[in-house]
C-alpha cells in the first residue's frame, strides 16, 4: 500500500484546532483511496519558543527533508516580536526546503458570500504563483546611523535570474496542467481558434522597479518561446487591486514576486470568501513540499471552537493533488462544497456550526 511520510507542525493559536479537523478529512480519504499516512508531530512554534527559546534549527529544519509533506497550521504569537517566528520558522522553512513558489488558488464556490456584487464562482477562479524565495523576503539590507538623524534602512528587492526562470517555468507548465483537457473558458473565440489554451498575467510595478521587472519581463518573453499556447498577459500591482474586484474574471493563472503576491492574495481571499477558505502550497517540485492555508494564528480565536477550518481542509486538497492522489483531491472538493452549501458564513464566528462540526461533516460526506 502507498504510504506517505507526513511531518505534521499544528503551530499556534488556531493552528492546532484547524489542522486536527484537517487530519480527520485526511484519514477518511486516505481509507477510501486506499493510500497510508505516517503522521509525525513537531511543536515548532510560538509556544516552544516562549518555553525554550528555540525557533528552528538547521537540524530541525533538515530532518524536514525526509518527509513526504508538511502540513502547517499557523505560526505566530502575539507575545513573541513580529519577525522572530515568522522569520526564524515560516521563513526558514519555505527558503531552507527551497519551496519556490507559492501556490494560492483562488475559487469561488457556490453558495459562498463574499463582498462582490455582480460577481459569482462563474468570475473568481483563477491562480496566483507566487514566487517565494526572493525579492525583500530575503532581508538583504541594513539599517545605517540607527537611532540619528541621519538614520537610514533598506530592504532590497532582489531577483536572481534562475529565481525568475524556474519560477516562470513552474507558471507556463501550471497554465498548461490547468487546460490539458479544456481551454480556459476566459479566451475569446479567435484565441482558441489561435491555439491558445490559458492565460498567463504578470503582475508587477515595470513603470518604477524597472530593474527587476526588465528581468522578469525578458525571461518571460524568451520563454513564451516554448509554450506558444500560453497567452501572455502582464498587469501592474496596483491596476491588478481594481480588476481583482471589478473584473476577475480575466484572470487564469497570475505569476508575481514574493511581496506583491502576499498582497493581492489577501485581497484575493476576500472575494472567494475570506481567509477561512482560502488555502496554500509551498512548492519544491524536486524534493518537499509543504501545505497551509493563508490565514494567520488569530490568536484572539484560540480555543474557542469559532475557526474556519475549511482553508485547512482545502489544503490538503492541493496536497493530495501534490501527490498524485487526484482522486481523494478532487472528493475533497466535492465534500467542502457540499458543506459549504449548510454554512451560513465562512467567516470565523459566523459560520452556524463549530470548528470541529465542520470537520465532522466534511469527513462524512467523503
Ligand atoms: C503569508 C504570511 C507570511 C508572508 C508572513 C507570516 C511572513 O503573510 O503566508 O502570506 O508574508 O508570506
Ligand atoms: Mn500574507
Amino acid at each position: 500500500m502507498q504510504t506517505y511520510k507526513l511531518a505534521v507542525i499544528p503551530g499556534d493559536g488556531i493552528g492546532p484546532e484547524v489542522v486536527r479537523e484537517g487530519l480527520k478529512v485526511l484519514d477518511a480519504v486516505s481509507r477510501t483511496y486506499d493510500f497510508k499516512v505516517e503522521k509525525t508531530f513537531f511543536d515548532y512554534g510560538g509556544e516552544r519558543y516562549l518555553k525554550t527559546g528555540q525557533v528552528l534549527s538547521d537540524d530541525e529544519l533538515n530532518g524536514l527533508r525526509a518527509f513526504d509533506a508538511i502540513y502547517l497550521g499557523a505560526v505566530g504569537h502575539p507575545d513573541v516580536r513580529p519577525g522572530i517566528l515568522e522569520r526564524g520558522i515560516l521563513l526558514k522553512l519555505r527558503f531552507g526546503l527551497e519551496q519556490y513558489i507559492n501556490l494560492r488558488p483562488v475559487h469561488l464556490y457556490n453558495n459562498v458570500p463574499m463582498p462582490i456584487k455582480n460577481k459569482g464562482p462563474e468570475h473568481i477562479d483563477y491562480v496566483v504563483v507566487r514566487e517565494n524565495t526572493g525579492d525583500v523576503y530575503t532581508g538583504e539590507g541594513e539599517i545605517r546611523n540607527k537611532g540619528t538623524a541621519d538614520e537610514v534602512a533598506t530592504q532590497v528587492m532582489i531577483y536572481s535570474r534562475k529565481q525568475v526562470e524556474r519560477c516562470l517555468k513552474y507558471a507556463f507548465e501550471y497554465v498548461l496542467k490547468r487546460h490539458a483537457t479544456a481551454p480556459w473558458k476566459g479566451l475569446s473565440d479567435e484565441e482558441k481558434s489561435q491555439g491558445y489554451v490559458g492565460k498567463l498575467t504578470l503582475c508587477g510595478k515595470s513603470n518604477v522597479l524597472t530593474n527587476v521587472f526588465d528581468l522578469w519581463d525578458r525571461v518571460m518573453k524568451t520563454m513564451s518561446a516554448q509554450y506558444p499556447q500560453v497567452k501572455l498577459d502582464y498587469v501592474h500591482v496596483d491596476a491588478m487591486c481594481i480588476y481583482l474586484i471589478e473584473a476577475p474574471e480575466r484572470f487564469d493563472v497570475i505569476v508575481t514576486t514574493n511581496m506583491f503576491g502576499d498582497i493581492i492574495t489577501d485581497l484575493a481571499a476576500v472575494t472567494q470568501g475570506g481567509m477561512g477558505v482560502a488555502p496554500s502550497a509551498n512548492i519544491n517540485p524536486s524534493s518537499v513540499s509543504m501545505f497551509e492555508p493563508v490565514h494567520g494564528s488569530a490568536p484572539q480565536f484560540a480555543g474557542k471552537g469559532v475557526a474556519n477550518p475549511l482553508a485547512a481542509i482545502l489544503t490538503l486538497k492541493l496536497m493530495m493533488e501534490h501527490l498524485k492522489q487526484d482522486k481523494a483531491a478532487a472528493d475533497i472538493d466535492r465534500a467542502v462544497q457540499s458543506v459549504m452549501l449548510r454554512m451560513k458564513s465562512m467567516l470565523i464566528g459566523q459560520m452556524g456550526y463549530s470548528t470541529a462540526e465542520i470537520g465532522n461533516m466534511v469527513a462524512q460526506s467523503l
